[in-house]
């Protein structure tokens, strides 16, 4: 295994599970996640709906190329374009069907007292600043360029995100649902504009 690489984990599955719910099977779409790492994400939507087509990114160089590997490996890398970069600052603005993203959302205080196997993921992966939610913030700053009118977002959020995510994305006009993981905890939030 190599390090500074994401290990998928079940809660994921929550996260494809909200955005292929939300699209219509027939019709094309294209959407654009943030911080892919190694594709699991856009690789799994990918597969299950033939008519989309995604925009990746991170900033991980390393896990780009892994993620261009499995992209091909399972067929979906004609539909998947792939670059480096942070947020939004390679993106030209464009009208995305939707946005996914698992970002790192652990507030920086709580490294230390990660269990090893999880701090094996690296840091830039799991922390999310001081806070924690502060990449959803940045986030939140650019989403109207780049999602359509009747688009939509899907995050994987912390276990007690749930508020701030509502806080952060329903002054700026957004309605925002948020679901439970296995174990009862905030785990995704879906917003769409009102
Ligand atoms: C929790 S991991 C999720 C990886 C993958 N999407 C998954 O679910 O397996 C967060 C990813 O976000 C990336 N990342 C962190 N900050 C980023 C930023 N500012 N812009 C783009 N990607 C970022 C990390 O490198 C990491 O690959």
């Amino acid at each position: 295994m190599e390090e500074g690489v994401l290990i998928p984990r079940p809660e994921t599955e929550l996260l494809v599970d909200e955005v292929l719910k939300r699209l219509d099977k027939a019709e094309p779409a294209i959407g654009i996640e943030l911080g892919v790492g190694t594709g699991c994400i856009s690789i799994t939507l990918l597969i299950h709906k033939k008519e989309l087509k995604m925009v990746g990114n991170d900033i991980n160089i390393k896990a780009l190329k892994l993620a261009k590997k499995n992209a091909k490996r399972h067929g979906v890398s004609q539909r998947f374009l792939i670059f480096g970069g942070s947020l939004f600052q390679a993106v030209r603005p464009f009208a995305f069907d939707f946005l996914v993203s698992n970002p790192p959302y652990i507030p920086s205080y709580l490294w230390e007292s990660l269990p090893k196997a999880l701090r094996f993921e690296g840091y830039n992966s799991l922390i999310g600043g001081m806070k924690g939610w502060e990449f959803y913030q940045e986030v939140s700053k650019e989403l109207d360029k780049y999602i359509k009118k009747d688009g939509f977002f899907v995050f994987e959020i912390g276990h007690d995100q749930g508020s701030v995510i509502k806080e952060i994305f329903e002054p700026l006009g957004y309605k925002v649902e948020v679901h439970k993981d296995y174990s009862g905890q905030d785990r995704v939030a879906v917003g769409w504009r009102l």
